[in-house]
């Protein structure tokens, strides 16, 4: 029998404080017109100083863990997909095991930008194919907001809080991941990059003056790459899983721009019901974005046992990945 791993249970968390349009109009010299019609936007979620990125993903953790029927004691392992950690050392898993109490698991974060979540849920269907009794967490979580520049107008309007969570545990059934694809290419890793705060510079008065502090996007360069890769790793996934286009019951794909998704529905000839949309509400959250869809999906009764699930995602490196599973 082939061992498998699914997804038992969701969870995700995003601040109570809302960031509209029209709060950004008083702000910057942007229109709610300019970004509704450039990105689908239409608010988005931003953490207050005292609320951290490990603050939301464990709070998504234990509606994860909750649904799933696990205890944190029976996790082994927790994954954080993140480029906003709350510190550089320890992990946000690290602090996350300790939120959780999650005494018996390892932890670590994945740096992999936007795709960090499928990064991590990728590591951790490994890990369940080793051993189906393992129970792992995999996190997608940011603080954005904390590395955007708010003067910046090109990109303070886009990037946002919140964090998704998923219980992955072995499968009985036929329900599951059938496959995985991660992609890289680190060749083009200045158009969409924060330059600071790294060791490769010192932290400085010249570097808070370049504002490398914060998030530097070119952002029609990087649209461009974006749907050719995300197109490209959706045919690839969906090939690894045996499925034709027609077999595709939801898409979710990183909630990066409207125009994006609209590209992908037409170019994998998708009804609009079968790709999940929240950019509206909750901006690019980058790792977290896939799973807060996920969870909303599942949640609003969007997905259904045995649907063919396809989630997609791309950002900063640049990383690109594909996971098909059936829920
Ligand atoms: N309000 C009003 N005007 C604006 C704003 C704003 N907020 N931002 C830019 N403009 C202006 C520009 O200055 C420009 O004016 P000009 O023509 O006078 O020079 C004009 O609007 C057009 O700007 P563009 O940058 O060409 O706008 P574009 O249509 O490319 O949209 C956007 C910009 C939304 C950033 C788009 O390029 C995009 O979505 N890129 C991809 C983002 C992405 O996929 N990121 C990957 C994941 S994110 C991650 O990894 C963290």
């Amino acid at each position: 029998m082939t061992i498998r791993s699914k997804i038992a249970g969701t969870g995700s968390c995003v601040p109570e404080q809302v960031l509209t349009n029209k709060d950004l109009e008083s702000m910057i010299d942007t229109s709610d017109e300019w970004i509704t019609t450039r990105t689908g936007i239409r608010q988005r979620h931003i953490a207050p100083q005292g609320q951290n990125n490990s603050d939301l993903a464990a709070e998504a953790s234990m509606a994860a863990l909750s649904m799933a029927g696990v205890d944190a004691s029976e996790l082994d392992l927790i994954i954080v997909g993140t480029l906003t950690p709350d510190m550089p050392m320890p992990s946000v898993a690290c602090l996350v095991q300790r939120r959780l109490g999650a005494t018996n698991a390892g932890a670590f974060d994945v740096a992999a930008t936007c795709s960090g979540f499928l990064y991590s849920l990728s590591i951790a269907d490994k890990f369940i194919k080793e051993d189906p009794s393992r129970k792992i967490l995999a996190i997608g979580s940011e603080v954005l907001s904390r590395r955007t520049n708010w003067d910046d107008r090109t990109t303070c309007v886009l990037f946002a809080d919140g964090a998704g969570a998923a219980v992955v545990t072995g499968s009985q059934d036929e329900s599951g991941i059938l496959s995985t694809c991660l992609h890289a290419d680190g060749s083009v890793w200045d158009l969409l990059t924060i330059r600071g705060l790294g060791t490769a510079y010192p932290v400085d008065q010249e570097l808070l003056s370049k504002g490398w502090q914060y998030i530097e996007m070119k952002g029609k360069d990087v649209f461009k790459h974006a749907v050719k890769a995300l197109e490209s790793v959706a045919h690839e996934s969906m090939a690894k899983a045996g499925w034709s286009n027609d077999d595709l019951d939801l898409l979710i794909a990183h909630q990066a721009n409207i125009r994006i998704l609209d590209f992908l529905r037409e170019r994998l000839n998708l009804p609009k019901e079968k790709v999940f949309i929240n950019i509206d509400k909750y901006g690019n959250t980058s790792a977290a974005s896939i799973p807060i869809a996920l969870d909303e999906a599942n949640r609003s009764g969007k997905l259904k046992k045995g649907d063919n699930v396809l989630l997609i995602s791309f950002g900063g490196g640049f990383t690109w990945a594909g996971v098909t599973m059936r829920w």
